[in-house]
């Protein structure tokens, strides 16, 4: 077995790391948050503003406390620049289950594989730190990107919330995807 020093910290990808948010990251926050591109992929694209970034840092702060919800920074490794913002929320303690969010905030910084890595970063976390047993996620269907980088990290596709999201007009289907502990166990050989 490898010794606990010796094993690489899950908050630390190929390209990124997770670290907890603070209140000085609320200009940051802001820079693309209001990005169309970025937020329509989120549910929610009317625009914020930093008060309103300034609350949800208080709130997700608190809601950390109380072991319900557990929110990361994602930071490129080598220029330490902040990208965007990945999620464990609505810890279960008697089904050891969450939900899971990534964004990575400028368009600009998309299929870099940022992404990617930031949700092996949480996964390894999720299942190796928090203990979890199963992490679900929605995601819209025209999302082909995200829809991609789940499946190639294991989450698999288990039904569909039929016209659940009203988006510019019109109502779309969202997927909901899973990952068990033992398929990610599986994946990395444990
Ligand atoms: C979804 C998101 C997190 C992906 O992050 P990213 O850093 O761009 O992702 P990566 O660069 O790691 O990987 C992108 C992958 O999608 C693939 N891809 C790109 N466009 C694609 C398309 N139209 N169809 C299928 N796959 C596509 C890329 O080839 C790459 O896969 P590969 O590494 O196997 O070649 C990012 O686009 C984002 O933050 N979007 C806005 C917020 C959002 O929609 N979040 C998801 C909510 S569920």
């Amino acid at each position: 077995m490898t010794s606990i020093q010796h094993k690489k910290s899950p908050f630390i990808g190929e390209k990124v790391l997770l670290r907890a948010i603070e209140l000085t990251d609320v200009p940051l926050l802001m820079k693309h948050w209001n990005t169309y591109e970025t937020r329509i992929g989120l549910g929610a694209y009317i625009p914020d503003s930093s008060q309103q970034r300034e609350e949800w840092v208080k709130e997700i702060t608190e809601k950390r406390k109380k072991g319900e919800s557990f929110i990361f920074a994602i930071i490129n490794n080598k220029t330490n620049d902040f990208l965007g913002v990945c999620s464990l929320t609505k810890v279960n303690k008697i089904n050891r289950g969450a939900f899971m969010g990534v964004a990575i905030y400028d368009p600009k910084d998309h299929n870099k594989g940022f992404g990617t890595d930031a949700v092996e970063c949480l996964l390894k976390i999720g299942f190796d730190v928090l203990n979890l047993h199963r992490i679900e996620l929605h995601v819209y269907e025209f999302l082909d990107s995200a829809i991609h980088i789940y499946k190639k990290l294991g989450f698999k596709e288990v039904g569909i919330r039929r016209e659940a999201s009203f988006i510019v007009g019109e109502y779309r289907n969202d997927l909901v995807m899973d990952i068990l502990e033992d398929e990610f166990k599986k994946l990395n050989n444990k």
